[in-house]
């Protein structure tokens, strides 16, 4: 009996031995593991998009172990970031900042004005009639100016205006609230005013739909007006929400040549890789929406165009300052409510159970 015993406890003492070795073995190995940041040590900032609910989930140990730039996906939006005249509220933006600090990561900020979530009270005076120019350019310098400066220092690049350009073949600017009540004259402020209120940050200027030709003329028309205006602009911001069917390889190069004419820095900023053929308009459901399911094709679909464009960006490493792209895993994606609202996407390189992907080790063997 007694010798039972003995053996039972030298056997449990090897178990949780040999356990601890294990486990130990593989936590360093994850540690240990090279993240995306790492593969691309020498030739951009790797970042991604994120919330502060993300960041209290174990997502964010991934984000730490993968990137080393983050941008807020929300956070520093007019609507959120100052939601009163007298309003602001900091909270999100800060504990991202905080994080951003506490691990060593670059911070990217989005966005000083944008036609979307912008707060309803900017355009209104205190009897709901609409501004003028000049009030609505003063809410924009104050604006600028506050948000700008508390974050000197921390955020090294700016998303200034983003997406002020129009999809539409026939219209130069997006006819937007801002474009309405201040013509096309808030635009260079924004970036003025930024300038001033943080000198060392990097201005860029962001859009979507780039690779189109027409829409990326217009883009490049506008910042070569600024650049020849003197108007402090430092690069721009490609979008790159992206999907299986485009870009092709031959449209991505154009576009990175086009804009590295420019002159100016170039970040992709927002990308990701839809598994569906691209749409760029939302809409209801349509037959054959239902079948979500991420099959083999998609993934081989996906990691074919991923592949494709790290190729490119690393081909523009000159000029490419940065890749970041829009959320973090397969778990959650704007693009599951776009275009198709509940249509599940998997435009990111780590699935849902935070793994990397086929597409992950397509982008980091070269
Ligand atoms: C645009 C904006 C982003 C984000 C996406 C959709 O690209 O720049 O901030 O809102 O749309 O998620």
């Amino acid at each position: 009996m007694k010798y039972l015993s003995h053996v039972i406890a030298i056997l449990l003492v090897v178990t949780i031995s040999l356990s601890c070795v294990a486990y130990r073995g593989r936590s360093a190995a994850l540690q240990e593991a090279p993240g995306l940041k790492d593969y691309y040590r020498d030739y951009f900032p790797i970042g991604v998009a994120v919330s502060t609910r993300t960041l209290h989930t174990e997502e964010a140990g991934l984000v730490i172990r993968q990137f080393n730039s983050v941008t807020p996906e929300n956070a520093m939006k007019m609507g959120v970031i100052h939601p009163g005249e007298q309003q602001y509220n900091w909270r999100e933006a800060d504990s991202i900042a905080a994080f951003a600090r506490r691990n060593g990561m670059k911070l990217r900020g989005h966005t000083l004005v944008w036609h979307n979530q912008a707060p309803g009270w900017i355009f209104k005076d205190a009897n709901g009639q609409q501004v003028s120019k000049d009030v609505l350019l003063q809410r924009l310098k104050e604006h600028i100016t506050t948000v700008v400066k508390r974050y000197k220092g921390i955020v090294y690049a700016w998303d200034v205006a983003n997406e002020v350009i129009s999809d539409r073949k026939d219209e130069f600017y997006r006819n937007s609230l801002w474009y309405q009540i201040c013509g096309d004259e808030y635009i260079e402020k924004a970036f003025q005013w930024a300038h001033e209120a943080d000198p060392d940050a990097l201005l860029f200027y962001n859009d979507y739909n780039e690779i189109n030709t027409v829409k990326r003329e217009k883009i490049i028309r506008m910042l070569n007006s600024l650049i020849s205006k003197g108007v402090p602009v430092h690069g721009v911001g490609l979008q790159a929400h992206w999907a299986v069917n485009e870009p092709s390889a031959a449209q991505l190069d154009k576009t990175m040549a086009d804009f590295a004419k420019l002159g100016l820095k170039i970040q992709i900023t927002e990308l990701d890789v839809s598994v569906y053929r691209k749409e760029h308009e939302m809409r209801g459901w349509a037959t054959g929406d239902s079948a979500m399911a991420f099959t083999a094709e998609k993934e081989q679909l996906q990691l074919e165009q991923f592949r494709r464009c790290f190729e490119s960006f690393r081909k523009y490493r000159s000029v490419l300052t940065g890749v970041t792209f829009w959320n973090i895993s397969d778990r959650y994606s704007w693009l599951d409510n776009f275009p198709v609202r509940g249509r599940k996407d998997y435009p990111l390189l780590f699935d849902k159970a935070l793994q990397p992907k086929k597409a992950f080790w397509a982008v980091v063997k070269f």
